[in-house]
């Protein structure tokens, strides 16, 4: 008899399969029980007949605890009534492992219960969903960067630098070193570049950041993608381009999690548009200011209020470019057309997601690196060899950084993005 996951059940119609699964919930009648299992892949319901089955298997079904873990051999039956299309009549039951007071039972609970339980909070419908996005996510970023002829890079994790300031780095000891946590890869994206030309990145960074909002995870996972002979406005357009290719493959692909997190596909669909909208920072400002944000000046960076305002102005990500120099990092190419700012972009999501892209042109003089590195205090030594890729055939280059958790809790819809990690590190919590 041949083992299956539900999802392939149009393939055996009629036909008598063994799956493995977990009870998720049960209930039953004097003759009939209805089994809720779930077999890694969907969900699904097993109907088990007393007449069928006879008394002892029958009172096994009945008593089968929330969580077991089951085989059970059945026949699959079209069942109009449920999403899957199909249900299975269920001939045999074998208990793998028993399951005993589940702590997670269909009531409501609260999040820090369900925090502290998240290696079994797991194992719910809508945590199913959520990571079926993020999945798409990595895969459809694995598809789009290579097509257009990337080399994918693995950017080292422990490092002697730090490309984003230095007050939110994670100190180690490297045997007599001191080593930090990459906060980003960038850096050696950049070496990348100047080798292969069109690089990108996919992995874990981290920020010692004191901050616990809807939008701070203390370890996310960044794709940074690096491109030579590339200008900002060039870099723009990939990120645009790439953003709407991922909302375009969870619309296409992520159907039935959509509809279990009650996401609005009309809305998605408006993300897909291209372009998408740009406003200078000294308009946001200016924008902002007009809109009864009085506190806001030239040279402050956007808190999330104001970032939820800029956003609400359109119907698609917005990308705010050309910041202040002051307020960001030491590699950032000077605007010609403005010399007080920088080439860069941030990318905000709609709906008070925030900032989901940052981005910049890099400075690829060596002189220019060089009185940067000093004036933002950085050790010269440590950055010798980023400087040296400014001595040999320096040319122009972008590139930009996409925390994969903020893209899924945007695309999804979620509240929170500590649902976006299986196992997220958050200000104080490192369990489980
Ligand atoms: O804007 P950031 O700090 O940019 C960089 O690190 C650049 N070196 C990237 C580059 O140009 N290669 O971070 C990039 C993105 C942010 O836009 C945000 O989506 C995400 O990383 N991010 C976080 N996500 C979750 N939790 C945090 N604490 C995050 N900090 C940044
Ligand atoms: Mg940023």
């Amino acid at each position: 008899m041949t083992t299956i996951t539900m999802d392939q059940a149009a393939n055996h119609l009629n036909q008598e399969v063994t799956i493995n699964a977990w009870v998720t919930n049960k209930r039953s009648s004097g003759k009939i029980a209805f089994l809720q299992l779930r077999d890694g892949v969907v969900n699904f319901q097993g109907i088990v007949l007393k007449q069928e089955v006879g008394e002892d298997l029958f009172d096994l079904a009945k008593g089968l605890n929330q969580e077991t873990s089951v085989q059970v051999k059945g026949v699959v039956q079209a069942d109009d009534r449920s999403s899957l299309g199909y249900e299975l009549l269920v001939k045999d039951i074998q208990v793998i492992g028993e399951s005993h007071d589940y702590p997670i039972t269909p009531k409501d609970h609260g999040t820090d219960f369900l925090m502290d339980h998240r290696h079994l909070w797991l194992r719910s419908n809508r945590q199913h969903a959520i990571m079926q996005v993020r999945n798409e996510i990595i895969r459809a970023t694995y598809e789009f960067f290579n097509d257009r002829g990337f080399l994918k890079i693995d950017p080292p994790i422990l490092t002697g630098s730090a490309p984003e300031g230095t007050t939110e780095l994670f100190h180690t000891k490297y045997f007599d070193e001191d080593a930090y946590l990459s906060q980003s890869g960038q850096l050696y994206m950049e070496a990348a570049a100047m080798a292969f030309g069109k690089v990108f990145s996919f992995g874990p960074t981290f920020r010692a950041e004191k901050s616990k909002t809807r939008r701070h995870l203390i370890e996310f996972w960044m794709m940074e993608p690096e491109m030579a002979f590339t200008d900002h406005e060039a870099s723009l357009q990939v990120q645009e381009e790439y953003v709407a290719y991922l909302v375009r493959n969870v619309i296409d692909h992520c159907g039935l999690a959509l509809e279990t997190l009650g996401r609005d596909i009309q809305q998605l669909e408006k993300y897909t548009q291209l372009p998408y909208p740009r406003i200078e920072y000294s308009d946001a400002v200016q924008l902002l200011q007009d809109n009864g944000f009085e506190d806001i000046q030239w040279g402050d960076d956007f808190g999330s209020p104001h970032e939820t305002f800029i956003a609400s102005q359109n119907d698609q990500p917005v990308f705010i470019i050309n910041w202040p120099r002051a307020i960001k990092p030491f590699y950032m190419k000077v605007n010609p057309d403005n010399p007080e700012t920088v080439l860069c972009a941030d990318m905000i999501a709609p709906e008070g997601y925030g900032e989901i892209i940052g981005g910049s042109q890099r400075i690829d003089d060596y002189e220019t690196l060089s009185e940067n590195i000093k004036s933002y205090q950085l050790d010269p030594e440590v950055y010798a060899w980023y400087l040296d890729l400014r001595q040999y055939g320096s040319v122009p280059h972008s590139g930009f950084g996409l925390g994969l958790e903020r893209a899924v809790a945007w695309i999804t819809g979620i509240e929170h993005i500590r649902e976006t990690s299986p196992f997220p590190r958050l200000l104080n919590r490192l369990y489980p």
